[in-house]
């Protein structure tokens, strides 16, 4: 039997298990503790009330929440968007154009640069809390780059998206019915292997309402099963065409008609905000609080990618969901944890109950209201992953 650990002495735990305080989402726990056992949890409670155990670790006061869950990241690439970037800050509009700048660099790079620029980016996220991270494809759109960045995600995580509709490529920029007849199906056939998702930027300038249909019902028809980046830049079918398909997750909901709220409101797809993306083209944000209030189930995740929203920053994403989305710390935290693994479709993340992987993070604060109240401070502390403590160098 493998050795049991508590994690004591904690000020708030937040466990996102409302059977420990009624009717609180965050299952709010003050003076507690947590107690794992291998890879999972096995008890959280009071302090004073924990069974004994094999090792004590006392986190001296501080919070302890579950490790972020990062539900849409792209962090298969090469090469960076900084010029465009700046020339955006300088007042050029965001178009969807630029990916094609970050598929000529990925396409270029080897697997070995790949991987490494993955792991950098992975590195860094758990540095910030976050222990269960999807990524997709997309910036290879040949039917061999597509199907190389599957396999390298695939070998850091299980949550591995195609997403061979990110963009037409410039070679078939003439033919987008030839590459959507390449997604639906060479390509889908050597991606599907390794992937659990299919996701199309559903968006003029990349594929159309009738497009994404095809796509989608072509990879579901393969066993993956879909997910949209639905009305980022304008009002679109994408929200809609995703609550139909029972997508996990509409991702972006930046623009959205009152029967795009009403049809997340009705569905089981969760909205999935990705403040990083406003940010960095400064654009206006998704308004949280709209879609809270009609009911949907919220996401919050980075979308870390060279063009859009080049952080890997979970704390981040939550100050700015607080600051101007409308969102209360208590919201923020919860989509960006249980919201995340709603948006996975899993049970076993994005809470801190016994069953539940122990992943999580310890703050550097009495609180996860200081994540919004302490913008841009890193307050992870100490992340443990699996039930194991991940170790970092010291600054
Ligand atoms: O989620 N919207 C489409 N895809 C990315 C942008 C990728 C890029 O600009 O490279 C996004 O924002
Ligand atoms: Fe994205």
């Amino acid at each position: 039997m493998s050795s049991s650990t508590v994690i004591t002495n904690i000020a708030t735990l937040i466990t996102n298990d409302p059977s420990l305080s009624g009717t609180d989402p965050l299952g709010t726990v003050r003076n507690a503790a947590v107690v794992i056992e291998g890879d999972r949890v096995v008890w959280t409670g009071g302090a004073s009330k924990a069974p004994a155990t094999d090792n004590r670790v006392d986190a001296d006061g501080r919070a302890v929440i579950p490790g972020f869950v990062d539900s849409h990241s792209h962090l298969v690439f090469a090469g960076d968007r900084t010029e465009e970037f700046h020339a955006r800050m300088s007042g050029r509009p965001y178009g969807a154009g630029g990916i094609r700048t970050t598929v000529a660099a990925t396409r270029a790079a080897t697997d070995a640069e790949l991987e490494a620029n993955l792991t950098r980016y992975l590195r860094e996220a758990l540095r910030q809390g976050t222990t269960t991270f999807e990524t997709k494809s997309g910036y290879g759109l040949t039917v061999e780059d597509e199907a190389r960045a599957l396999r390298i995600a695939a070998a850091h995580t299980d949550e591995v998206t195609f997403l061979g509709a990110h963009v037409v490529p410039p070679e078939l920029a003439d033919d987008p019915a030839a590459y959507v007849a390449l997604v639906t199906g060479e390509m889908l056939d050597a991606c599907a292997p390794h992937a659990r998702w299919i996701d199309v930027f559903c968006e003029k300038g990349a594929f159309d309402g009738d497009q994404a249909r095809a796509i989608l019902t072509a990879g579901r028809a393969k066993g993956l099963h879909p997910r949209v980046h639905a009305n980022q830049l304008t009002y679109g079918p994408g929200v809609r065409l995703a609550v139909e398909l029972d997508a996990a997750s509409a991702d972006h909901c930046t623009h959205l008609t009152d029967a795009d709220v009403d049809a997340l409101a009705h569905g089981d797809t969760v909205a999935t905000l990705l403040p990083g993306a406003e940010f960095s083209t400064r654009a206006q944000w998704p308004d949280a609080r709209r879609l809270l209030d009609a009911g949907v189930t919220v996401a919050l995740s980075t979308d870390c990618n060279p063009g859009s929203s080049f952080t890997s920053s979970m704390p981040f994403c939550v100050a700015l969901a607080v600051r101007d989305m409308g969102m209360t710390p208590d919201e923020a935290l919860w989509s960006a944890t249980a919201g995340g693994a709603r948006a996975l479709r899993r049970e076993d993340v994005g809470r801190l109950a016994p069953g539940a992987y122990a992943d999580l993070a310890v703050l550097d604060a009495p609180s996860h209201v200081h994540l919004a109240y302490r913008p841009g401070v890193p307050l992870v502390t100490e992340v443990w992953r699996r039930g194991v403590r991940v170790a970092w160098p010291k600054a």
